[in-house]
């Protein structure tokens, strides 16, 4: 049974978004009840500017208060070096750095071009020196909202810039849904191919409905490293049109019942779902947590 391996990116990447600013004592209760479903990863917070990202101007406070378990790592975005000052000294268990592979999209998010994304970025992994491993997100792997297409080339140059600089993990992010199956498998074996030692997540949303059939067809290209959002909440204030993660639990539950092996308790991360809209304020888009397990039947109808 193959091991899968999934980072819950909720509390970051999900509550990014949100319009209504999610307590502090809702976002520490929220982390420790996740670290309890069986994660390999959490993603808590991201020490961004907090005039970019007001959801997360807490994050100090929310990486002080929160119970880690053994066994779970704590990672945070991190979007240059002042970020990394903080995330050391919050003791995260990973930086996980982030950076765009279109241009436009760079220049909305982080207001540097690429070049100048690499650079600050690199100054990250000097700064750290190996005392913290280090992850980096690339966005818009699959494409860009505002450019179209992303040469799978220029992902493989940076990615391999990165790699070179010594980082133990990629995650290849596809920020607003655009990526499909076939792409998908092209462009894991394309990264596998030249990445032979760093460890690949991949990060998708399902703003078209196609995360799912994205999170099998890199299954079956070999990746055991997922990103996911409980409910399905999630996306980029910075890209136009972004909308939620693949929805954690629905993606677990589909690999369980496909018999690989997740480590998650199915049920304890369904009741936590079912909690998320008294969190946020809203439906949200996750379908596993209304509709129930597929051994969860119905009671027939009398005759
Ligand atoms: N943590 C806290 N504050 C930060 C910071 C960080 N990591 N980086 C910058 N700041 C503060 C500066 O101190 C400065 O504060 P001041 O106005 O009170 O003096 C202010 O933010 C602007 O700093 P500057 O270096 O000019 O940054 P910027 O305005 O060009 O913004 C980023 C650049 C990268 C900091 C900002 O765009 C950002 O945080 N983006 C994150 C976007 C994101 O998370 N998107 C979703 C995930 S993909
Ligand atoms: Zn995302």
């Amino acid at each position: 049974m193959t091991r899968i391996y999934f980072n819950e990116v909720v509390t970051r990447d999900g509550f990014q978004i949100e319009p209504t600013f999610v307590p502090t004592d809702a976002k520490v209760a929220l982390i420790d009840a996740l670290s309890l479903c069986g994660y390999a990863k959490i993603e808590a917070t991201s020490f961004t500017s907090p005039k970019a990202i007001p959801m997360l101007r807490d994050a100090d406070e929310v990486m002080g208060r929160i119970q880690r378990v053994p066994g779970v790592e704590y990672t945070v975005l991190v979007p240059n070096l002042r970020g990394a000052e903080r995330a050391m000294e919050a003791k995260a268990d990973e930086l996980n750095l982030v950076m765009s592979t279109s241009e436009t999209h760079n220049l909305a998010n982080l207001r540097m071009t690429r070049a100048q994304s690499f650079a600050a970025l690199a100054g990250v992994v000097r700064f750290v020196d190996g005392q913290t491993p280090i992850n980096v997100s690339l966005s818009t792997c699959f494409g860009c909202p505002m450019e179209g297409d992303v040469p799978q080339a220029d992902v493989l140059s940076i990615a391999r810039r990165f790699a070179d600089h010594g980082v133990r993990g990629l995650t290849i992010c596809d920020t607003t849904g655009m990526a499909h199956p076939l792409q998908v498998k092209r462009l894991v074996e394309a990264l596998q191919a030249q990445l032979a030692d760093t460890q690949l997540t991949l990060h998708f949303h399902n703003t078209r409905g196609m995360g799912l059939a994205n999170i099998l067809a890199a299954v079956q290209a070999g990746i055991t490293h997922f990103d996911g959002s409980l409910g399905g909440l999630g996306g980029c204030p910075y890209a136009p049109g972004a909308s939620g993660n693949v929805c954690s639990e629905d993606a677990i539950h589909m690999l369980d019942a496909m018999g690989y092996d997740t480590g998650m308790d199915v049920t304890k991360l369904i009741q936590l779902a079912r909690q998320l809209p008294q969190i946020v304020g809203h439906d949200v888009p996750g379908q596993v947590a209304k509709a129930g397990r597929i051994t969860d039947l119905h009671p027939a109808p009398p005759l």
